[in-house]
Parts: structure tokens; C-alpha cells; sequence
């Protein structure tokens, strides 16, 4: 079902970071961010963007694409000087980034690389402080922004074949405490993350066991699993001005996932 506008974003400028394909989060968000009215820059990583499939969000969305490696600060200055140039100052910023070498090579999290580790960190959890700096530095973002990055609850309980990404998302979360404090006081801008259900995107396939794990999550959940659909609604209402006191904040975006001890459905298979 097609989702109603309601200008909520009206006249609302940003960065929106990590859409791939037309699975990604990243992409539902820029598109409903657009049905919203809002104008935005697109921005990946610069082997992302060999792929081409974000020239079509742009041509869709009227976006421009900035290529912009999120562990480099010199590509991310680069990337808000382009969005000072073109918008002066902005409202919102999505980062919607992750990626594990151990995960994607299978690599158990008791034999974990570090070098892995210190890469995938570094992409998942500190380019979050990274894209906060470069925004900071150049003091683009207007009184009442909302700053949003995506996070998993493998960051508050255990699951074991999320490997080191668990870690990153702990890490992420606490950077949004963190720095979220100084925008607050500073600024008067908000920071969050959004706790999303599994969904089926390139990153979330990744994960070994994946499929199973999903139909699990949505069995728990008694709402059923949030899908990226769902997730880019909740990312126009935390950039909208109704969320403008909400800050610092762990989101559980999860069908009640997070809160429900075991369902009925999950339950009865072991009766
Ligand atoms: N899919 C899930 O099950 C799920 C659940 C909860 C949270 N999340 C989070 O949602 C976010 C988006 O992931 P997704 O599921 O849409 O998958 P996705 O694979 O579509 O998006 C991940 C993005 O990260 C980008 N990226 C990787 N390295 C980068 C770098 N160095 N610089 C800039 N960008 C880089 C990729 O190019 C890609 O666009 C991630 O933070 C992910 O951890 C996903």
C-alpha cells in the first residue's frame, strides 16, 4: 500500500549515506524522504558507486550523488563542503552504513582477525563520529536538525553469529550518547539511532543463517518484523519537526521484539 504525503519534510535539506540497491534502508528513506518534500545529497562509498544503481535514486529523488568514503575525513569535508555550497545549511543526516570483514568472510567471532575487527569498526561505528565531526566543523546543520544512524539489538543481547558487528552497533549507540550531549547543548540539534528488525538487505544477508533468523524475529515479534518500508516512515517522522525533543536515544524499530520474552508461535513448537 502506497504510504499518504504529508509535506512533513517540506523545505528540509540533507545527506542521506548508504544506499546501495533498491533493498537498502537507505533507499526506501531517500525515497520517502523525497515523497516528503525534502532535497538531499546521496552519498557511498566510492566502490559502491562503480555499481551505477544509485544514479537511478538520484534521477528519481532530482538528488545529486557525492561519492565519499565514510572512514576518510578528507572525503567527508569534501563532501559537507559540497552540501554548504549547494544548501547553505541543512536539517538532517542518515548515516546507514556497516560492514564486517569477519562476517562477510565467516569467521567465527572466537577467531576473530583485528585487522578485520579495527576495518569494520572503523566503517560501522567510529565514520558515525567521523560524519558528526565533518558536520560539526563546518556548523552546517540548522537549530532543531535531527542526526540518525541505524543500529541492531545485537548491541544490548547476544546473537552469536553477528560476530563483531554486535560490538560496532554497542559502539555506534554510545557515540550517539556521547556526541548526541554536545549537539544538544550546543546546538540544539538531535541524535539517535533507530533499532531495526532483520531485513533482507545486502548487509543484513550477510549474516550467516540469515533467513531462518528473520522468520524467527518475526514469529517473537507481535507486531512481525519491521521492513525497510516501515523503517523509512520512522526515519521521516525522526527528521520531521513532531520529534524535535527525542535525543540521544536507542529506537526500537521491531514489531516488539526487543520487549517480548517469547511468543505464542515461537512457543508452541516446542510443545
Ligand atoms: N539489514 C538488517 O537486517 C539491519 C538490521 C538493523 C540495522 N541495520 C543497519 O542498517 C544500515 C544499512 O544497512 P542495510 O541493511 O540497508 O544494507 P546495505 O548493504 O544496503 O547498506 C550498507 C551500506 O553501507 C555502505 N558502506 C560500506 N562501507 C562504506 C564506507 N567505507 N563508506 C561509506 N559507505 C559504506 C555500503 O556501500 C552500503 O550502501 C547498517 O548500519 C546496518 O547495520 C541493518
Amino acid at each position: 500500500m502506497k504510504t499518504m504525503s504529508y509535506g512533513l519534510l517540506k523545505g528540509k535539506k540533507g545527506i542521506i549515506f548508504g544506499a546501495l540497491d533498491e533493498k537498502s534502508i537507505a533507499w526506501k528513506a531517500a525515497e520517502r524522504c523525497h515523497e516528503e518534500g525534502a532535497e538531499f545529497i546521496l552519498s557511498n562509498a566510492p566502490v559502491a558507486l562503480r555499481m551505477g544503481e544509485l544514479n537511478k535514486l538520484a534521477e528519481k529523488t532530482g538528488s545529486e550523488v557525492v561519492g565519499a568514503d565514510a572512514t576518510s575525513m578528507e572525503d567527508l569535508t569534501a563532501l559537507f563542503d559540497r552540501a554548504q555550497e549547494k544548501y547553505g545549511k541543512i536539517d538532517f543526516i542518515l548515516h546507514s552504513i556497516g560492514m564486517s570483514v569477519n562476517v562477510r568472510k565467516g569467521i567465527h567471532y572466537t577467531e576473530m582477525d583485528y585487522n578485520f575487527l579495527n576495518k569494520g569498526w572503523d566503517i560501522s561505528a567510529v565514520s558515525f563520529h567521523k560524519v558528526m565531526k565533518a558536520a560539526w566543523d563546518k556548523d552546517i546543520m540548522n537549530e532543531w536538525g535531527s542526526i540518525l544512524a541505524l543500529s541492531y539489538i545485537a548491541a544490548q543481547r547476544s546473537f552469536p553469529d553477528y560476530n563483531d558487528m554486535a560490538d560496532n552497533k554497542a559502539y555506534l549507540e554510545s557515540i550517539t550518547r556521547s556526541f548526541g550531549y554536545f549537539w544538544g547543548k550546543d546546538k540544539n540539534v538531535r541524535v539517535n539511532t533507530i533499532s531495526q528488525s532483520p531485513t533482507p538487505t545486502t548487509a543484513g544477508q550477510g549474516v550467516k543463517g540469515f533467513s531462518g533468523f528473520l522468520k524467527f524475529a518475526d514469529e517473537m515479534s507481535p507486531l512481525g518484523n519491521a521492513t525497510a518500508d516501515d523503517c523509512a516512515n520512522y526515519i521521516v517522522s525522526m527528521f520531521s519537526d513532531l520529534t524535535k525533543k527525542v535525543t540521544m536515544q536507542n529506537l526500537f524499530n521491531d514489531g516488539g521484539y526487543s520487549t517480548t520474552g517469547v511468543s505464542e508461535k515461537v512457543a508452541e513448537r516446542f510443545t
